[in-house]
């Protein structure tokens, strides 16, 4: 690869950290800092594999967005989304039982991620190519019965600002 191309492929995965989770608490606290720096328009994509901690990862998330106490993060399986009111509007998805890309276009996704709100997707990946070109890519991966690898990538200009805000502590 040339330098140029190296640096293209770099500007294009942005910045990217990784953080290892000891706790339900700290996934919730690491998400709860993103959640207080997100704009409107913020998409956050969660991948891994079940029980990974994505759902964890929303009740921080909302936390953040000072979501209140009384509406409840669940996982929305069945609903595939749900709303809730905080600093800005949280739409939070979860795609597992998604049958196709073409269903969450045919559910209006898209003016979803337009508007004011934060969105958060669980099995982001169920969405195919149709994920908003600028997003928080957020992988979980379990590491041990109460640990948990956090790696954050984003993908364009907002993304990349939102994840430079946010401090971590250890950039790969
Ligand atoms: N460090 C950690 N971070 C997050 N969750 C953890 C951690 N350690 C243990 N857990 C446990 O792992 C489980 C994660 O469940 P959660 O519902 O968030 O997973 P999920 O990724 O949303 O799964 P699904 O794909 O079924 O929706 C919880 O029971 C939580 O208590
Ligand atoms: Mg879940």
């Amino acid at each position: 690869m040339t330098i140029a191309a190296a640096k293209a492929a770099a500007a294009v995965k942005g910045p990217r950290f990784s953080l290892r989770s000891r706790s339900p608490a700290q996934t919730r606290a690491a998400a709860a800092a993103l959640g207080r720096l997100a704009t409107p328009g913020t998409v956050i994509c969660l991948r891994g594999s079940l029980g990974s901690g994505k759902t964890v990862f929303v009740q921080g998330l909302a936390r953040g967005l000072r979501v209140g106490r009384g509406q409840a993060v669940r996982s929305p399986t069945f609903t595939l989304l749900h709303e809730y009111a905080g600093r800005l509007p949280l739409f939070h998805w979860d795609l597992y039982r998604l049958r196709s890309a073409g269903e969450w276009a045919a559910l209006g996704w898209e003016e979803v991620c337009d508007g004011p709100a934060v969105t958060v997707l669980e099995w982001a990946d169920r969405a195919g190519p149709l994920l908003p070109r600028d997003r928080v890519e957020v992988a979980l991966a379990i590491a041990g019965p109460r640990e948990r690898e956090l790696t954050f990538r984003a993908t364009g200009r907002n993304s990349r600002a939102l994840l430079r805000a946010w401090s971590a502590p250890r950039p790969l």
